[in-house]
């Protein structure tokens, strides 16, 4: 699909858009194409019972007269106050919803924010294109029949906006972020025979051609530093786990310290010799979401060529049961030189983590450290698919986090730690043992993660289980399973505080 900025036409032969307000006012856009169309619109929208212009109403106007277009989708835009960049998002995203398989090939916007909003026509534009093109997203590869019947049909979007320099401008940045975002979702999306952790890792190395630096270790390499707890995880899998370092330098000073972010990546937890249940293990190829959002973040930062160092970590495992795989009751000894009893196998994630964090801390002094992962069944039990969970030392780094999201929607709830918890993961012969009692599950599972962190560096850890992936009706800017969330709350972060 293409999108692309121009002035503001009524003119083109395919659907047409315009704006109504909240308190039912026609945008000048609207009201313009209302009367060249001899006032078809206006009526088309007395006879519509319901259409008063709130958010999300639509009413579509097929072959109207005086108009080239094929049909006009009137869209309510809500109260002027309240319309934001994330409004015209979600509007961009659901006028792709609704024409999205309709065989509607061409799409112009020729809309006006409503009168009280405080977007700027550029903005308004940008933010318009952004919500159409994640929507537009489609992973219909492994279809060989009635592919048509899934496949979007639009093929150019057209934005009018009286400022096309100010909308391409901003468009840029994005574009790569929604670029991070389609990379993430493709990872999540395919099957685990095909992103197996090498295959994973080579995805991550066709990075470089953007000028990202990535580099993989494979199991060796990883034996050599003492990485018994990611090892461990794997022993069980016929495919070699892989550790993949991707850097982007794009720091004024290029000896500052970056930032880092580090992604569980189970490409398939079948729980290993804890093994799930069939129901619970359906779905269990989307445990790499964390270590796909933070691909596709490094993708969107140098795509962006932001103005950062920063480095991300993913450690690429398969948990699997066979002859070798890891027991319960095992004691590994992690890269940090802390022991863990390994009591279940299917509390893999931590164990993978706990060595990618202390790899990461010791290798790059990072600034900070941000984990990503799909890590605990308890969190969609406390927050559901709404918020991720947010646990850190830090309350500053805390305190971005949860603006970025917000600002993004991509919404984060910080729960606590504390000794109190930590207490649950005493084991009896060794440093700790990698699962909790019964209850507060994630908490007991970011304490582990706790454990690994050093000297006091800032650290955050997103349990992203209940967000990472879903249906298409739950979540209106991704048409549904891969959301490739976090991508975007990572990126905000960047561009907000780390850009110098
Ligand atoms: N990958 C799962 C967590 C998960 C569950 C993600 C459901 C998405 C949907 C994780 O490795 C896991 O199995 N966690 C266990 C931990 C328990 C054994 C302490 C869980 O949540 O049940
Ligand atoms: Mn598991
Ligand atoms: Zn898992």
């Amino acid at each position: 699909m293409q999108l692309s900025f121009a002035a503001p036409s009524l003119n083109s032969a395919g659907a047409l858009v315009v704006g109504v307000q909240g308190d039912g006012v026609f945008t000048p856009s609207a009201a313009e194409a209302d009367k060249a169309a001899g006032g078809a619109l206006k009526r088309a929208v007395g006879a519509s019972t319901k259409f008063t212009g709130k958010t999300g109403q639509i009413v579509e106007v097929l072959a109207p007269q005086g108009l080239k277009a094929t049909r006009v989708l009137l869209v309510g835009m809500g109260k002027g106050e309240d319309f934001s960049g994330g409004s015209a998002e979600r509007l961009g995203a659901s006028i792709v919803a609704r024409l999205y398989t309709t065989g509607t090939a061409a799409i112009a916007f020729a809309i006006d924010a409503p009168k009280g909003s405080k977007l700027k026509p550029g903005a308004l534009a940008a933010h318009l294109a952004m919500g159409a093109k994640l929507r537009s997203y489609s992973f219909n590869h492994y279809r060989t029949k009635a592919r048509d019947e899934y496949e979007p049909t639009i093929k150019t979007i057209v934005v009018g906006t009286k400022d096309v320099a100010g909308a391409k401008k901003m468009w840029t940045a994005m574009d790569a972020v929604a670029d991070g975002v389609f990379l993430a979702r493709d990872l999540v999306n395919e099957p685990p025979n095909v992103l197996y952790p090498a295959a994973f890792a080579n995805r991550a190395k066709q990075l470089s051609k953007l000028g990202l630096k990535v580099e993989v270790l494979g199991e060796a390499e990883m034996k050599k530093l003492g990485m018994g707890s990611l090892l461990g995880v794997g022993q069980g899998s016929e495919r070699e786990s892989q550790l993949v370092v991707m850097r982007w330098n794009g720091a004024r000073k290029k000896d500052e310290a970056p930032i880092a972010f580090v992604g569980k990546g189970v490409c398939f937890d079948s729980g290993g010799l804890s093994l799930k249940p069939g129901a619970s293990m359906m779905g269990m190829k989307g445990d790499m979401g964390g270590a796909a959002a933070v691909t596709g973040t490094m993708r969107a930062l140098a795509m962006r060529k932001a103005k950062v160092n920063a480095v991300g970590v993913i450690g690429l495992v398969e948990n699997m049961p066979d002859g070798n795989a890891q027991r319960p009751d095992d004691v590994v000894t992690s890269m940090s030189g802390q022991t863990i009893e390994v009591l279940n196998t299917d509390a893999e994630g931590r164990l993978v983590l706990a060595d990618a964090l202390t790899y990461t801390q010791r290798k790059f002094k990072p600034k900070f450290v941000i984990d990503l992962a799909t890590l605990t069944g308890a969190i969609m039990i406390a927050l559901g698919n709404d918020h991720a969970g947010l646990f850190s030392n830090n309350d500053q780094l805390s305190a971005r986090i949860t603006e970025a999201g917000k600002e993004v929607g991509e919404p984060v709830w910080r729960l606590p730690l504390g000794d109190g918890y930590d207490k649950l993961i005493k084991s009896k012969i060794a440093d700790m043992k990698n699962i909790g009692g019964q209850y507060a599950g994630s908490i007991t599972a970011a304490q582990f993660l706790q454990r690994f962190v050093e000297n006091k560096t800032p650290w955050a850890h997103l349990d992203i289980a209940g967000v990472a992936w879903q249906d298409g009706e739950q979540k209106a800017l991704s048409p549904g399973w891969g959301v490739g969330w976090g991508v975007r709350t990572l990126d905000r972060l960047v561009s907000d505080h780390y850009e110098k």
